[in-house]
């Protein structure tokens, strides 16, 4: 199983303001819902408040809190009290992708674990109050990049990036 964070975020890495997005780009909404669909995805509490309490519609949407008896008052919405809980939860799907969804402080505890980043550059600097890690470049280098420029509907230019975590290379023992 390929565990994967897909994820949105300006040049200063800012991902949400006030529990908002800080941008509307269908675009990049188009990117999301298909490359997570029918998928199992992973989101802080706090993320999935920004959505209204509402999961998102085809995938199996999986919420982590760590306040006691949380729950999403969604019978379709998975719960657990740790990322790990909710990453061993995902495998027993089955599926042959894990998504992790956000916000900041879940992307932070996952980036290190993770297989691959889907990463929507947004060429802006914006004020946040939740923001992307700095992916670093000696883990994960950009294996794909298709920029798009900004349009009618689109505030801003965006890069469709994938970066792949680097592969560790055997040890020469002579
Ligand atoms: N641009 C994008 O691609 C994107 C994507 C997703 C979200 N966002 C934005 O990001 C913002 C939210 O991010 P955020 O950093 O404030 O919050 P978050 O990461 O969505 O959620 C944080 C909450 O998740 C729970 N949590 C975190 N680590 C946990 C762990 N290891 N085990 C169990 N529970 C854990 C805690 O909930 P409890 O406090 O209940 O214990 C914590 O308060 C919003 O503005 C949203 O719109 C942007």
């Amino acid at each position: 199983m390929k565990l994967s964070i897909i994820v949105a975020a300006s040049e200063n890495n800012a991902i949400g303001k006030n529990k908002q997005m800080l941008w509307n780009l269908p675009e990049d909404m188009r990117f999301f819902k298909n490359t997570t669909w029918g998928l199992p995805i992973i989101m802080g509490r706090k993320t999935f408040e920004a959505l209204g309490n509402k999961p998102l519609p085809g995938r199996f949407n999986i919420v982590v809190s760590r306040r006691p008896g949380y729950t999403s008052g969604n019978p379709e919405v998975q719960h657990t009290d740790s990322l790990t809980k909710a990453i061993e939860l995902a495998k027993k799907m089955d599926a042959k992708e894990v998504f992790i969804g956000g916000g900041g402080q879940i992307y932070k505890e996952s980036i290190l674990i993770c297989d691959t980043i889907y990463m929507t550059r947004v060429f802006a600097f914006l004020e946040g109050d939740a923001f992307f890690p700095e992916i670093p470049t000696d883990v994960f280098h950009m294996t794909y990049s298709k920029k798009v420029t900004a349009d009618q509907k689109h505030a801003y230019d965006m890069d469709f990036q994938t970066w792949k975590k680097i592969k560790s290379i055997p040890e020469h023992t002579g």
